[in-house]
This record gives structure tokens, C-alpha cells and sequence, in this order.
């Protein structure tokens, strides 16, 4: 009996072409694993065309609960974004994409495992880490990586095995879709000195043909995690779809950006994420009401290493189950209502309310009610400010 390699499949040219490739090239038999983390694409079709173009067997996956409860709830709570724009939704899946492929390969009784990322991104690093971390025995094949061949070249390959090659006016772009967000790459994008021509965002309309009136959204969360759209509970991957819904339709969440590659390679990158903007306005605001300063500030250093590791494919690792931990106490208090306004490309959080909350109106006040001993406050600046007052008496004033 042939051995079995089971391919992370998207049903574009390149994992269809792969499948016939790794059967020619290794000698083994091909499983196709299609797994759905919310873009909203025909997953029969998918799997069907999965069968035809040569896999011995062709799977979807519904994997887009797990997304949301496994990867988006910890994502909100480490307010995930890398190089301060990037709310990093590709990284996010790829584990997940990975934990399932791998856990096919162990039912099915595969030796290998295979991705259709080329050896430029990062992606290829966030498989094989997570491959390795869940199970080492597992090898790995990258037939984009290894195959060398050109456009032309693939598409020859193509017509010469009956795999079908979209016809028509292809798409400039490649794109990467999931809930949490739109990835476009490749084409016109890539100088970087060019304003992104307006045909590549699809998800967000242009904030100058927004709505002229804002909208407000109400979300609520309970311990980090929102449950409820303007009063109406409803599920996760629900909720992040309404969101990308009405998000896109005020032209909130587009970014245009230069992201440093792990491979060492600076990329010009454009992402349409409304749904993650809006919730993670919410979500930082929230913790600004619920926090105790200290826990917060330190936060804010762990979200910066949590949101590297996961940029850099190091899900499946004792540091980030470790920063995780810290997150998950930090969000028990993070349980409350937030508005937020969105309007021409913007969205701002713009009231909140939170049983949790150690905003106290006596200690802020200006008003008749204040109860704030003012007296207290000059010991305290005395106190505070003792060391810098010690070192311009021992060392002389320095400015
Ligand atoms: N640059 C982003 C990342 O590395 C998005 C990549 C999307 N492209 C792709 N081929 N998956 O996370």
C-alpha cells in the first residue's frame, strides 16, 4: 500500500497542482484537507474538485468555531496586532490549519504532510513549527518551495494533468481570507509608492462613499469575549460576521502597511479587517475601564511579545500557552458594554459601562461630590519624586 500525504488544500491552482505533484514526485497517495476558518467559499466544490484533480480522498473541515473559541477569543484578549497595524488573522489560522491536518494524518495513518506556501512568506514557517510541534514524526513536503517551476510552467503542468486553470480575466491579486480579516498581495500592491488602486479591497467600501450619518455598535463582553451585538446575544463566528458586515459597509477596518517578514523580507501589505477593529477598539477600551493601572502597562509589553510569537508561528509553544495564562486572569474582569461609533473609516469607542469598572466618579470629579483628599497628594509627590531630587543634590542639576 502507497503511503499517504495529507495537503492543506484551498482548491486554487497551486494545492491542485500540488496534489498532482507530490503523488508523481514522492509516489503516494494524496489526501486533500479543505479547512473552513469562515471565508466564505463553496467547500463542496472545493471537495469535489479535491477528487477530481487526483486526491485519493478529499475532506472539508468546518473548523470556524474552533477558530473563534481556540484562537479569536485569545486573540482579543492579547489585542493581537503586529507592527502596531496588523491584526495578524493569517498567522492566527495557521496553527489551527496545521492541528488539523495533522490530526487527519494520524487518523488516516500518513507519514507526510504537505502546504502549498512558497518559500518566501511565513506561512511556511507557521506550518512546519506547528507540524513539528505537534507531532515530529510527521515530513514534511512544500511543493511550492520545491517544484521550481514558473507560472507558465505550472499552468503547462496543469493542462497537461486535466487540472482545470481558471480561465478569464484572473484576478491580479492573491488573497488570503478568514474571519478575522482579508489579506490582498502581489500585482500593482507590491510598490509600495503607489496608492492601492480601489478594485483590491472588497470587504470595506471607500470611507469617502461611507454613509454621511455615523452608525453606533454596542458590543458586550463577558470576561474578554463578546457575546452580544447591540443587545442581541449571539455566538462568536456570528458576531465577527455581522461586524465585518456593517464594519465594511462605514470603510472601517482597511490597512495599508510595510510589514517585516520573518524571513527577513519587507513586504507591502493591504488587509481589510473590520470586524477585528472594531472589536478591538471595544475590547482595549473595556480594559482601560477595568484594569488597575500596573496590570494593564505590563499587558501592554505581553501583548507586543504574544502578538510577535504569533506572527512568527510559535503557537504550539510553552511561551505563548505561558503569556496566554497571564491573559486569561487579566480578562476575568473585562465583562461590560462598549459603543462604538463608526463613520467614514473610523471607529471609536465612545461610551462604556462595566460592573467591573474602578472608574469612581467621587475620586474624579470636579464637581460638589468630589471626596478626593487633595492634602494627601503633596506627601506623595514628595515621596515620589525623592530619588530624582537625590541625584541633582549629589550630582548637580542635569537636564
Ligand atoms: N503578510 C501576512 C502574514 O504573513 C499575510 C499573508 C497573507 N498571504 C498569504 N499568502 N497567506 O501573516
Amino acid at each position: 500500500m502507497a503511503e499517504k500525504c495529507v495537503l492543506a488544500y484551498s482548491g486554487g491552482l497551486d494545492t491542485s497542482v500540488a496534489i498532482k505533484w507530490i503523488a508523481e514526485t514522492y509516489d503516494v497517495d494524496v489526501i486533500a484537507v479543505a479547512i473552513d476558518v469562515g471565508e466564505e467559499a463553496d467547500y463542496e466544490g472545493i471537495r469535489k474538485k479535491g477528487e477530481d484533480v487526483g486526491a485519493i480522498e478529499s475532506i472539508v473541515v468546518d473548523a470556524k468555531q474552533e477558530f473563534f473559541d481556540e484562537y479569536i477569543t485569545r486573540a482579543i484578549a492579547a489585542n493581537l496586532t503586529y507592527e502596531r497595524k496588523y491584526v495578524a488573522f493569517t498567522a492566527l489560522a495557521r496553527p489551527l490549519l496545521a492541528k488539523e491536518q495533522v490530526r487527519v494524518a494520524e487518523e488516516k495513518g500518513a507519514r507526510l504532510v504537505a502546504h502549498g506556501c512558497t518559500g518566501k512568506g511565513n506561512d511556511q514557517v507557521r506550518f512546519e513549527v506547528s507540524y513539528a510541534a505537534l507531532n515530529p514524526e510527521l515530513e514534511v513536503v512544500a511543493p511550492a518551495r520545491e517544484w521550481g517551476m514558473t507560472r507558465e510552467e505550472e499552468i503547462d503542468y496543469a493542462n497537461e494533468h486535466g487540472i482545470p486553470v481558471p480561465v478569464g480575466k484572473k484576478s491580479p491579486y492573491s488573497t488570503d481570507t478568514n474571519l478575522w480579516g482579508r489579506s490582498i498581495e502581489c500585482g500593482i500592491i507590491e510598490d509600495p509608492s503607489q496608492e492601492p488602486p480601489e478594485d483590491a479591497w472588497e470587504w470595506t467600501v471607500s470611507p469617502l462613499e461611507a454613509p454621511d450619518t455615523p452608525e453606533n455598535v454596542t458590543i458586550a463582553f463577558e470576561q474578554g469575549v463578546p457575546v452580544a451585538l447591540n443587545g442581541q446575544t449571539m455566538g462568536g463566528v456570528e458576531l465577527v460576521g455581522a461586524l465585518n458586515e456593517i464594519g465594511g459597509k462605514h470603510g472601517v477596518g482597511r490597512v495599508n502597511m510595510m510589514e517585516n517578514r520573518l524571513v527577513g523580507i519587507k513586504s507591502r501589505e493591504l488587509y481589510e479587517c473590520p470586524a477585528a477593529t472594531i472589536i478591538l477598539e471595544a475590547h482595549r477600551d473595556l480594559e482601560s475601564l477595568v484594569l488597575d493601572r500596573e496590570t494593564m502597562h505590563l499587558k501592554q509589553h505581553l501583548e507586543l511579545k504574544w502578538s510577535e510569537l504569533v506572527y512568527y508561528g510559535l503557537w504550539f509553544t510553552p511561551l505563548r500557552r505561558s503569556i496566554d495564562a497571564f491573559m486569561a486572569e487579566t480578562q476575568k474582569p473585562v465583562s461590560g458594554e462598549v459603543t462604538v461609533k463608526l463613520y467614514k473609516g473610523r471607529a471609536e469607542a465612545v461610551a462604556r459601562t462595566s460592573p467591573e469598572s474602578l472608574y469612581d466618579y467621587s475620586l474624579a470629579t470636579y464637581g460638589d461630590e468630589d471626596i478626593f483628599d487633595q492634602s494627601s497628594a503633596r506627601g506623595f509627590i514628595e515621596l515620589f519624586g525623592l530619588p530624582a531630587k537625590v541625584a541633582s543634590m549629589v550630582r548637580g542639576i542635569e537636564d
